[in-house]
């Protein structure tokens, strides 16, 4: 099928390869020119396993499906299904800048030359959708069918190609069953099961997923609180939960919490969307402060055993928010550097793919070669990343560069037996 991607950011990225990957012809745009001239050379702006790989392949000469442009009137034109990928930034309030999304919709109405279907990805708020097909249709200059869909991701950074070509499901929100068709055929070669829904119940279950599995986070880092208190360990409970199929024992893992550009932006959203709509959604609410309090504890938990932390020294290890990826946005870490530096500490910190991110940032750290670097003359170590790299640093090398041997693992990546027995004073999270 002939398929048109508007964004070339991360999610457009993802769907405009990987479609191609499925067979598809795909031309994926983008209004920034100089995005589309790196792309061209085949140097893809994101790290992601798997992506470089599939650009390359179906780039190709003589085999090319993807393609990329800035022209994007004439993508819409060629395409019988476009993909509506634009970002929609979050503004102080929770509610999101949908600007993107309705200048999308004015240029797709305005070169609307035959029957096509407009894909919705970006996660929006409910109705949205709907609100697509007026803007569509107040600006097609002659009067040309077309189908809107409700079509969420849900790719986990750092998982988003295999997500995409073996997610759980396909969620396909339309009214017209020609429009649902297209889609179910656009899909066929996947093995996820396609979910047929209206407009609305698609967009709300982007959100109600994510918001469900921040919840599970927040649900077990605080039984974790109750663990530490009482001799429990958080790791057992958490295999013991979700072994019972009707709980999962995925995003069980206590720790310091979530970060990332999704769950504290959509949760925001929702808990908007639920004021405007005069619904409390409390849930939601104490779900966020919960997040932010694991902070607060472990950086208390750290002053507890180091005492007064003016200018003592601490590795960090772990800048991205979470493991295979580059990305620093809304990261731990982050907060973490920022409340030890107001004590007074002095952070060296390694990750393998985030530090030139972090170097961006004006936070003041001295960025190291390897995990034992960044222990050297420590304090302390505190991990926040739980890259499986950290798994296999050499710990007796690691004492032996480190002034005092304390070992702050926010993430319950180390055994606390082994910890001790290697002669580290190990602080975990709920155990
Ligand atoms: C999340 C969802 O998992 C995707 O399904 C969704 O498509 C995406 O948001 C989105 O809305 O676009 P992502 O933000 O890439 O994906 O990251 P996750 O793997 O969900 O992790 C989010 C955060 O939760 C990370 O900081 C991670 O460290 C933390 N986490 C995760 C925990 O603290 N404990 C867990 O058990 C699991």
């Amino acid at each position: 099928m002939k398929v048109c991607v508007i964004g070339c950011g991360y999610i457009g990225l993802i769907t405009a390869t990987c479609l191609a990957e499925l067979g598809h012809e795909v031309v994926c745009c983008d209004v920034d020119e100089h995005r589309i001239g790196l792309l061209r050379k085949g140097i893809v702006p994101i790290h992601e396993p798997g992506i470089v790989e599939l650009v390359k392949k179906h780039t190709t000469k003589d085999k090319e499906l993807l393609f990329f442009s800035h022209h994007t009137s004439e993508a819409i034109t060629y395409a019988e299904i476009i993909f509506i990928c634009v970002n929609t930034p979050p503004t102080l309030d929770g509610s999101l800048n949908m600007g993107n999304i309705w200048n999308v919709a004015k240029q797709i109405g305005c070169n609307l030359n035959d029957y096509k279907v407009v894909v919705q990805k970006s996660t929006v708020p409910m109705g949205t959708a709907r609100k697509i097909t007026q803007v569509i249709k107040d600006n097609r200059i002659t009067p040309v069918d077309f189908d809107v869909v409700a079509n969420p991701e849900f790719l986990r950074e750092g998982n988003a190609v295999l997500d995409f070509l073996n997610g759980d499901r396909v969620v396909i929100g339309c009214e017209s069953w020609r429009g649902s068709e297209k889609l179910i055929e656009l899909y066929a070669t996947l093995p996820s099961r396609a979910i047929l829904t209206t407009l609305e119940s698609a967009e709300m279950i982007k959100y109600a997923s994510n918001a469900f599995l921040a919840m599970k986070i927040s649900y077990i880092n605080s039984i974790a609180r109750i663990c530490e208190k009482t001799g429990a360990d958080v790791k057992e409970v958490a295999i013991g939960m979700g072994s019972d199929h009707r709980i999962g024992e995925e995003f069980l893992n206590a720790g310091l919490g979530y970060g990332g550009s999704c769950f504290g932006k959509d949760n925001r959203a929702l808990i908007h969307l639920s004021n405007q709509l005069g619904i409390d959604f409390d849930i939601l609410k104490a779900v966020e402060i919960v997040n932010e309090q694991q902070i607060s504890l472990f950086i208390e938990k750290i002053k507890n055993t180091l005492g007064d932390l003016n200018k003592k020294k601490i590795g960090i290890l772990g800048l991205s928010f979470k493991p295979n990826t580059d990305d620093i946005r809304d990261s731990r870490s982050i907060k973490i550097i920022q409340l030890l530096k107001q004590e007074g500490a002095v952070i060296q910190a390694y990750d393998p793919k985030a530090m030139r991110n972090m170097a961006g940032t004006h936070y003041d750290i001295l960025y190291c070669g390897s995990p034992i670097e960044a222990a050297k003359d420590a304090d302390a170590v505190v991990l926040v990343t739980e890259w499986s790299q950290f798994l296999e640093i050499d710990f007796h090398a690691m004492k032996a560069v480190m002034k005092t041997p304390i070992v702050f693992d926010g993430r319950n990546l180390y055994d606390p037996m082994e910890m001790k027995s290697q002669g580290f004073d190990y602080h975990g999270i709920g155990r």
